[in-house]
């Protein structure tokens, strides 16, 4: 009667050594890659958390069960159907409390990781992440392009992400990293790779025809390596003379032409506010909102100045909708970064 049972068990131990993760750093576990980046062990926490309470309940559960339904069967002459017992209000209390508290802790679990791997650190090295039907390109501080991704290994990384066309998905397993990539608007994340190795970025949103070839090769190096690697790559901005020119360059072009009558860089309030020391910080606006200076505010004001104009300035700006290419409004806003927060 017993043997059913005592295989079963044999068995969830036989997979609770497979998913162990023994030694995380090297080969991965029957469930998860390799993890090579700070959120890739709180992530695995919660899956394993929640995969071994609803391992051992359901094992308890099945035994139970099995047990039951064996020696409380119906037999003839031998149960003689006595009156089955009503409200147990301990019990009950029991059966509920523990269940709430382990689920909270699965929430709390859950909601704290999600949140680690949603907030990028101030002050990380950013790459702008441009995804479209159907590759990757990423562009630097200095104003290299690649279609693979290069990474500084431990450093706080962090991704501005846009797309040209329509939904996307960032996501490298090994990071355990994953965020959609919004037409029309920026989004962020951001990685702190521990291993160096070579990793694959995935789309994880259905895009299209080749959706399932919108793949990247990710190379997470020392930082000398690193640097080497992207001081030397091909600059797709260059300037009248054929001399590279980085994002923030091209922003301070762009601001000479269109924005120095408006919004100086000095601090000083001209017709719209200064430019210097804004980035980051929170504008108020005429009804009383509040909101972030960043790179979603920064590009909704250009397309639609009237829409949430600074308390104590003129609705003066007009739209800019159509007039800049995005290369030039990711110039503009590193442009604005680089003169502080
Ligand atoms: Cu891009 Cu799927």
């Amino acid at each position: 009667m017993n043997l059913p049972i005592l295989s079963t068990l044999a068995n969830l131990v036989q997979a609770a050594q497979v998913a162990v993760p023994s030694d995380p750093t090297a080969e991965g576990t029957f469930w998860f890659p390799v993890q090579a980046s700070t959120l890739a062990p709180k992530s695995d926490w919660t899956f394993y958390y929640i995969y071994w309470i609803s391992a051992f309940f359901t094992a308890l559960i099945v035994a139970a069960m099995i047990f039951m339904a064996i020696r409380y069967r119906y037999r003839k002459g031998v149960w003689d159907g006595e009156e089955s017992p009503g409200h147990g209000l301990a019990l009950e209390l029991t059966w509920s409390g523990i269940p709430f508290l382990l689920t909270i802790a699965m929430w709390y679990t859950g909601f704290k990781s999600y949140m680690y791997g949603d907030t990028p650190p101030p002050n990380g090295y950013e790459i702008q992440v441009k995804a479209r039907q159907w590759n990757w390109e990423f562009i630097y501080p200095n104003g290299a392009k690649s279609t693979e991704l290069h990474l500084p290994v431990e450093q706080d990384v962090t991704f501005v992400m846009s797309s040209a066309d329509v939904l996307h998905s960032f996501w490298i397993p090994a990071f355990r990293v994953k965020k959609d990539i919004v037409p029309g608007r920026y989004t962020k994340t951001w990685v702190h790779s521990t291993l160096e190795g070579q990793y694959t970025l995935f789309c994880t949103e259905y895009c299209g025809k080749d959706h399932s070839q919108m793949m990247a090769q990710v190379f997470v190096e020392d930082q000398a390596t690193f640097d080497g690697w992207v001081a030397k790559q091909a600059n797709p901005y260059l300037d009248e003379d054929g001399q590279p020119f980085t994002p923030v360059a091209i922003g301070e072009k762009i601001y000479g032409q269109h924005c120095f009558a408006c919004h100086s860089i000095d601090g000083s309030a001209v017709v719209g506010p200064s430019w210097k020391g804004s980035w980051g910080t929170e504008r108020t606006f005429e009804n009383g909102d509040t909101r972030l200076f960043d790179e979603n505010y920064f590009k909704e004001s250009l397309l639609d100045p009237g829409a949430q104009v600074v308390k104590g300035f003129p609705p003066a700006m007009t739209s800019y909708r159509g007039v800049f290419k995005d290369s030039e409004i990711d110039g503009l806003i590193a442009y604005i970064k680089s003169l502080g927060n």
